[in-house]
């Protein structure tokens, strides 16, 4: 029989409640009772059922419980980083022009494809870190700084020894990122090569280790023709696909997403009404990125509310990565939601556990009901709506499991 423990001491509990798509709980002097690494029960303390009132105490100490963030949507290992190019960005040269000049993401491929998978562990890890500190329980990650098999490959290793060190992730296979300067002018043939020959490759020698295939249909980068020929062999492969769609144009991203039965459309900062009625039918996640449209200083941020309003579970995540958002603080993207997206606090912390959580197929994160894994974050705040309210301060939460 595993131990029984309770949280006690807490001034309150908030949570999602994972049997509504947008209904909070929130219980004001509550209890949280574990066994076995979940959730058994939740309630206020003086209605704790007699079979826990002798089990090991966890003090509370009068902190506020809330499930961990997931975040849907990083890009978390590769190479360098991209300051100097950001510091153009500050004197006026746009993200496209970087990229037209062999810049933006061919610039981390440069140095990504340098990197040994030692390293790329180690900058993996030191990430984690940072984002266990914040909060972030469990976060889904991307290859595609490699665009090349060998260091696709030594992305997709340096995630199986992550994952085998016993971070909690889900991998995402993205080889279809960007076109490589390679293939110039034949984005076809690479398309080809990735989806018969590479992706089939990478899932045969790290077995299991990719859940998710990804590509990035974009003007200018690849179309929803050739997006939907990397999804199919990505499905062939058992993998499930998630897309990066509508960043910077309308390209019917979404709705090529709902076709395919996408576990998110991400980005979707120019989401058709169409696309996002197709999501909100299929089940879709949109899966919003204020911090990036934050970082590429646009003012177009993602239409959260109408998409609320379509019947979408909108979720919330970071897109860390080293050109279009450098930021490994949970508690900006929460901000953004409310402050940009005009998300409401409760649907903010949803989307950034529940939905979440959702989109990459976790019904047991993200929320603290039971049978919820604990991973409980405590934070010392007289109220959670404060982790927003005091715009500029670094929380950082006891973390429970
Ligand atoms: O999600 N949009 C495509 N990929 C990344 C940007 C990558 C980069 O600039 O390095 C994103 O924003
Ligand atoms: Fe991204």
């Amino acid at each position: 029989m595993e131990t029984k423990r309770v949280l006690r001491h807490l001034r309150g509990l908030f949570t999602p409640d994972p049997n509504e798509p947008w209904r909070t709980d929130r219980i004001e002097g509550a209890a949280v009772a574990l066994q076995g690494g979940r959730i058994a029960w939740i309630g206020a303390e003086r209605d704790l059922p007699s079979e826990w009132t002798g089990a090991e105490v966890i003090d509370g100490q009068g902190r506020w419980a809330t499930p961990g963030f997931v975040d849907p949507h990083t890009h978390l290992v590769f190479g360098g980083d991209r300051s100097q190019e950001f510091n153009r960005r500050l004197h006026g040269v746009s993200y496209a022009q970087l990229a037209a000049e062999g810049g933006g993401i061919r610039e981390t491929v440069r140095a990504t494809r340098q990197a040994t998978v030692e390293e790329l562990v180690a900058v993996g890890e030191e990430r984690l870190q940072k984002l266990t500190r914040k909060g972030v329980v469990h976060l889904e990650a991307k290859t595609g700084y490699g665009l090349e098999l060998e260091a696709e490959s030594r992305l997709l290793e340096a995630y199986a020894i992550l994952k085998s060190q016993g971070w909690s992730l889900d991998v995402t296979l993205m080889p279809a990122h960007d076109l490589p300067q390679e293939f110039a002018d034949h984005a076809d043939e690479y398309i080809r090569l990735v989806a018969d020959q590479w992706q089939p490759e990478l899932v045969r020698r790290f077995p299991g280790v990719a859940r998710f295939v990804d590509v990035f249909v974009e003007k200018g980068v690849f179309t929803v023709e050739q997006g939907r020929r990397i999804i199919e062999s990505g499905k062939a492969l058992g993998l499930t696909p998630r897309l990066h769609a509508d960043e910077f144009v309308h390209t019917g991203g979404a709705e090529l997403a709902a076709e395919v039965g996408a576990a998110s459309a991400d980005h979707l900062m120019f989401c058709s009404d169409e696309g996002m009625k197709a999501m909100a039918q299929a089940g879709v996640t949109p899966i919003l990125l204020p911090g990036t449209t934050l970082f590429l200083g646009m003012r177009d941020f993602a239409p959260a509310r109408r998409m609320i309003e379509a019947g979408c579970r909108v979720a919330l995540a970071s897109d860390f990565n080293p050109g279009s958002c450098a930021c490994l603080d949970p508690l900006l993207i929460l901000r953004l939601g409310c402050l940009q997206l005009r998300m409401t606090f409760e649907e903010a912390f949803t989307a950034m556990t529940l939905h979440a959580a959702r989109s990459l197929g976790h019904d047991d994160l993200g929320h603290l009901h039971p049978g919820a894994q604990a991973r409980i974050a405590l934070w010392d705040v007289n109220h959670p709506l404060e982790l927003v309210y005091w715009m500029g301060e670094s929380y950082e939460p006891r973390m429970v499991k």
